[in-house]
């Protein structure tokens, strides 16, 4: 991919980015370090590409933390992984906070440590009125499990007489997801050459461009997200109609 053209430079960016972080235990590997230092690495880049979604004015940025399937790791890689998780909120929140940055989670992120469900629930309370970049971070999160549990509840509505049949549509079903009030990701960037969704967001994502990058998480830089954005504008979206 080339440098930023003027022109795209002028786009203006998508609404919502959402980021696939991959390929920080290939970095780690390649340096003869263990997982843990990739992931650390990881959360660098993580923070640096808060900023530069801020610079870019980028309304929504969500960023795939811990999948529900990330739990078949090994138990110390999922300590350290929470323990990221615990250090983050802990020690980036206040400056989150003063940057005007949003905080929202998706996933399954009641079932976490305690001590890590209130970091996240203060988190999400401090920032509820921030005006910046909304920064959605999903942990123990899997579409699948989003889309069933959609379900039950808009069953058990219908069973309880408090929805009709016939009131199901994509809107409603959609307020039912965590993304409820996020609008849909515009632009889905996955690193490390690998080309799936892993179950992220896949009802949100059916009309996103999906960006592919060989470059490997720990490595992805501001330039690399511009890099992608570009690509985004090169791409034309049709949402399945005819050009002519
Ligand atoms: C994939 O790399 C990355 C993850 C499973 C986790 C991403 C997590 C972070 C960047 C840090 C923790 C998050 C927060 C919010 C503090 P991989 O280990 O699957 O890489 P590999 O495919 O090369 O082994």
């Amino acid at each position: 991919m080339s440098n930023l053209s003027p022109e795209a430079d002028r786009q203006p960016p998508p609404t919502h980015v959402a980021i696939i972080m991959d390929g920080n235990g290939r970095w780690a590997k390649a340096r003869g370090l263990p997982r843990v230092a990739g992931h650390q690495r990881g959360v660098d880049a993580l923070r640096g590409v808060v900023e530069a979604g801020q610079e870019m004015e980028i309304d929504f940025l969500t960023l795939y933390a811990f999948s529900s399937e990330n739990w078949k790791r090994p138990p110390t890689e999922v300590d350290d992984l929470m323990g990221l998780l615990r250090l983050y909120l802990r020690r980036e929140m206040r400056e989150l906070h003063r940057n005007g940055v949003r905080i929202r989670f998706i996933g399954e992120w009641q079932e976490l440590a305690p001590d890590i469900v209130k970091l996240i629930e203060d988190a999400e309370r401090t920032t509820a009125e921030n005006k910046g970049l909304t920064l959605i971070i999903a942990v123990n999160y899997g579409s699948h499990r989003e889309i069933v549990e959609a379900s039950r509840r808009i069953a058990a509505a219908v069973a309880q007489g408090a929805m009709n049949l016939a009131d199901i549509d994509e809107a409603n079903f959609a307020r039912h997801l965590h993304t409820d009030g996020i609008p849909d990701p515009d632009l889905v960037i996955r690193t490390s050459g690998e080309q799936r969704l892993s179950n992220f967001l896949l009802w949100q994502a059916g009309y996103a461009e999906l960006v592919f990058m060989d470059v490997l998480w720990p490595d992805f830089t501001k330039k690399s997200l511009e890099q992608a954005v570009e690509e985004f504008h090169r791409r034309e979206r049709r949402y399945g109609a005819s050009t002519s």
